[in-house]
């Protein structure tokens, strides 16, 4: 491993979630920290994270760089890592996973609920974002208005949104068609509140917004709005080949 990829031991500590900086300096102060089956006594050493066998408290750490988490985002809550006003979704993780410093893959509403993937893996985040990539995002709303076989039909040819943008086609799919109706909506770009403005175009209002899947992955349907999870080797392994 190249010189540049050593850390910090207090630094690979606090990152492995064992607190803060400062407290992760306070346990090679008072002898916690082995690194290869050696006291380690200065938090300034350099150690090769994933090569150098580190344990504290006589339990090994195990080190690994990225974290993958799919939260059930609940309304109310702003799909932003830090914000002076009001709560994002970062704060709803436990301070093991903040210190990782994971951040959201795309936004969702303050108002809407479901899947959001959180990760510090910039490269996937990036891969999965990009517009080329035309990945495919699934959503469940309500609608006020009866939803029709015309709008499934002008869905699949793209509409024109308030800004003169015409949509890549999108699937629609009606599941109750009434004076508020329920559907489900994929489409493959991620405009500015785009699934609320498409049924603005056809002159009828999302109520309710939850986006239920994203690429290979499908919200876990156990997790409560707020609650998360890693995700699964699989779910990883899924989205690192749709993003190659
Ligand atoms: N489309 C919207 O209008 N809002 C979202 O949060 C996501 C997609």
């Amino acid at each position: 491993m190249a010189e540049k990829e050593r850390q910090r031991l207090d630094k690979v500590l606090a990152h492995m979630g064992l607190g803060t900086r400062k407290e992760a300096k306070k346990l090679i102060k008072e002898r916690k920290v082995e690194v290869n089956g050696e006291l380690a006594q200065d938090p300034g050493l350099h150690v090769r994270p994933g090569q150098d066998r580190i344990v504290v408290n006589g339990e090994p750490v195990e080190y690994r760089q990225f974290v993958y988490l799919m939260l059930n985002k609940p309304q109310g809550v702003l799909s932003a890592t830090g914000d002076e006003s009001g709560q994002v979704v970062v704060d709803l993780l436990s301070p093991n996973y903040q210190s990782f410093h994971p951040f959201p893959v795309g936004r969702l509403d303050k108002d809407t609920e479901g899947l959001l993937l959180l990760t510090n893996d910039g490269h996937l985040a990036h891969r999965l974002l990009s517009p080329k990539k035309h990945v495919p995002k699934t959503y469940y709303a309500t609608v006020s208005g009866t939803v029709t076989q015309e709008d499934v039909e002008m869905f699949r040819q793209g509409v024109i949104l308030d800004d003169g943008y015409r949509t890549l086609p999108g699937c629609l799919k009606i599941l109750r068609s009434g004076p508020e109706s329920e559907v489900e909506l994929t489409i493959y770009e991620g405009k500015y509140h785009q699934v609320k403005r498409m049924f603005q175009a056809v002159g009828k209002k999302v109520t309710y917004l939850k986006r239920i899947a994203m690429g290979p992955l499908t919200l876990d349907n156990t997790l409560k709005p707020g609650e998360y999870r890693e995700l699964t080797e699989e779910e990883i392994t899924s989205l690192r080949s749709l993003s190659q």
